[in-house]
């Protein structure tokens, strides 16, 4: 594999979830595969658990790690092409990238929807620039409309506590004070896809995820009617993808929150989230709390996760 950016990248599923497993139960069984490799990190936004999981996982194979935060430390970025650079952005992407590039061997980049423009949200510009300008393998740590680690230790997670073949998955919105990327929603949805489980998502209307995204999710507009029978909760925010509100908080319906009622409608299911959460605006704190809540085992997978990418990646180096 040389990038990771989607689902795709992985090919069949089971063979990545049993290769997780199997890298989970010795986790530093390939690390002369990241012998005298250097991995540099670039954060175009913040991060907590991909930061951690990912040079983690980096480490298990033995890589060495650079981590460049692009807003604090290193020179303001343009990233349009055209611009007179006469502003506060003394550098441009296109030659930062390449230099970059002569430093590494693997690069992961995290780079958020700045919903500006939904158009270049959905090309992935920046992360499809590192792909062309950086001459390394290149795999998203989040970008604009997918996060695709998360999404495969979420999988995972769900493949370690399912009990029945085809678990029932219902992906709910809850509110949210500010605008969120439908990153995590859009991968969610586009890996579950991939499984052939149950998979129902739920939203107040005006919240219609990119069709590309849904799929052959049942879309249930009454929340408590589509948890009935859950088997797994997951819980996310996103703002509006559909014109003219792209990028907009157009709800705060705090009804939306999951809480232990919402939960008693579900096959006793487990609670997912992607962290970070907004207690009590997403989900209440019991239900957080609560033994059914998978939030830290998910976060505990993001190492596996990273690390079974990383490990390919360095496999086809
Ligand atoms: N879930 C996740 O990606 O967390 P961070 O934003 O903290 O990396």
């Amino acid at each position: 594999m040389r990038h990771f950016t989607n689902v795709h990248d992985l090919g069949d599923l089971k063979t990545a979830v049993k290769e997780a497993l199997e890298v989970k139960a010795n986790r530093f069984a390939y690390k002369h595969l990241g012998q005298d490799k250097t991995l540099m990190m670039i954060f175009f936004n913040s991060s907590l658990r991909t930061r951690l999981s990912t040079q983690k996982a980096a480490m298990n194979l033995g890589m060495n790690v650079m981590v460049l935060d692009v807003n604090q430390g290193a020179w303001k970025l343009e990233t349009e092409r055209g611009v007179v650079m006469d502003g506060d952005k003394p550098e441009h992407l296109l030659e930062a990238i390449p230099v970059m590039g002569c430093y590494c061997d693997v690069i992961g980049v995290r780079s958020f929807a700045r919903f500006e423009s939904k158009t270049d949200d959905y090309e992935e510009k920046i992360l499809n620039q590192f792909i062309q300008y950086s001459g390394r393998p290149v795999f998203s740590m989040e970008a604009a409309t997918r996060h695709p680690l998360q999404s495969f230790a979420d999988l995972i997670t769900i493949e370690e506590h399912k009990k029945t073949e085809r678990p029932k998955i219902v992906m709910t919105w809850a509110p949210h004070p500010k605008a969120l990327p439908q990153a995590v929603p859009n991968s969610f949805a586009e890996w579950i896809n991939q499984t052939g489980y149950e998979f129902v998502i739920t939203h107040p209307e005006g919240y219609e995820l990119a069709s590309q995204f849904v799929g052959n999710a049942h879309v249930e507009y009454d929340q408590r009617k589509a948890l009935e029978g859950a088997d797994f909760v997951y819980a996310k925010n996103w703002a509006a993808y559909a014109d003219p509100n792209y990028g907009k908080v157009i709800n705060t319906d705090r009804s939306w929150t999951v809480d232990s009622k919402k939960m008693a409608l579900t096959n006793n299911a487990f609670f997912m989230h992607c962290l970070p959460v907004r207690r009590n605006m997403i989900v209440t704190d019991d239900v957080i709390e609560s033994p059914q809540s998978l939030v830290i085992p998910e976060a505990a997978n993001r190492e596996i996760s990273a690390q079974v990418v990383l490990k390919r990646i360095l496999e086809s180096l």
